[in-house]
């Protein structure tokens, strides 16, 4: 592996937060990953690349703390773990912003913003919740990341995909996680709202948060990564460094390049062939079977 560095992280070279060390993942018979080492560090952006069924949801879950690994050693802090429930790692600073992310489209973006761990105040039993607070809180921490909506009582569901991302990365961020997970976050967004979620992940970063960030764009990856890791079939294909790789070798690396040349080459051969030598279409169809 190669001790990473970095484009912009302040705090590169620390002592990584979440370690991964030959790790595998069999589903019964499926060994769907196999000796994965991946390492995240405070102030990094750490890609994981690879196509459909690579296992990157797989490695994903198991860092998250929804499946548990089969093989290998992971560590948080140094410490081996195995992790039980999302819940585990979330009281580790582990927190993962899924795609279909968890929030209910009519309610405000404050409320929303709190799901789940609403504010309150009073003693009980009169306890009630604390909206004036929750709303000047919701809106310092979305300003904090430089994220500015018009207006937090409108639905959440009103907001562009981009800005949802954001609002979870926000969220994630004001409730401790030290550790980001991103399951493809801009799979689903156009060039402009990519850019959005993007500038985000870069916020988090400068925050001095460790961040996943898990897609198919070699393009969006290298905007943002100090790492690029990227799995096939299970197993890791590349592990480099920001300075070790280039966007043109990213790319290759992602759609197969042994396997585009091989393709390659047959298509040229298919090119040589001599279309003198093809029978013609007439000779085909006297020689087609009748029915
Ligand atoms: N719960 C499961 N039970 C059995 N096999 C599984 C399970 N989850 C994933 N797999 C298998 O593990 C392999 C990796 O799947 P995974 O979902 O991690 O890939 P992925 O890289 O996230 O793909 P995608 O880009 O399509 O999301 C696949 O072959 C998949 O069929
Ligand atoms: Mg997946």
């Amino acid at each position: 592996m190669t001790t990473a560095t970095t484009a912009g992280g302040p705090a590169a070279g620390t002592e990584p937060l979440v370690e991964l060390d030959g790790v595998g993942k069999s589903y019964g018979n499926v060994r769907a990953l196999h000796g994965v080492d991946l390492a995240v560090r405070p102030g990094q952006v750490t890609c994981v690349l690879g196509d459909n069924g690579a296992g990157k949801s797989t490695l994903i879950k198991i860092i998250s703390g929804l499946h548990r690994h089969t093989e290998g050693e992971f560590r948080i802090d140094g410490a081996p773990v195995r992790l039980n429930t999302p819940r585990e790692a979330l009281d580790r600073g582990i927190a993962a912003v899924y795609q279909d992310l968890a929030t209910v489209p009519l309610m405000p973006v404050w409320r929303n913003f709190f799901l789940g761990s609403e504010l309150t105040r009073g003693p009980w039993p009169v306890r009630r919740l604390d909206i004036a607070r929750m709303k000047r809180t919701a809106d310092e921490e979305l300003r904090a990341m430089g994220i500015v909506l018009d207006d937090l009582e409108q639905p959440i569901g009103t907001l562009s995909g981009g800005q949802r991302q954001s609002v979870a990365i926000a969220r994630a961020v004001h409730f401790g996680a030290r550790v980001l997970i991103l399951d493809e976050p801009t799979a689903a967004l156009g060039v402009k709202q990519s850019g959005v979620v993007l500038k985000y992940i870069a916020a988090a970063r400068d925050r001095g948060l460790g961040v996943i960030f898990i897609t198919h764009n070699p393009h969006h990856a290298f905007m943002v990564g100090d790492h690029f890791s990227v799995l096939r079939l299970g197993t890791l294909e590349l592990s480099a460094g920001r300075e070790e790789v280039s966007l043109e070798e990213l790319t290759n690396h992602m759609a197969g390049g042994a396997e585009l040349a091989a393709l390659k080459h047959e298509l040229a051969q298919v090119r040589g062939v001599d279309v003198e030598e093809l029978p013609e279409l007439e000779d085909l169809a006297e020689r087609r079977p009748s029915p």
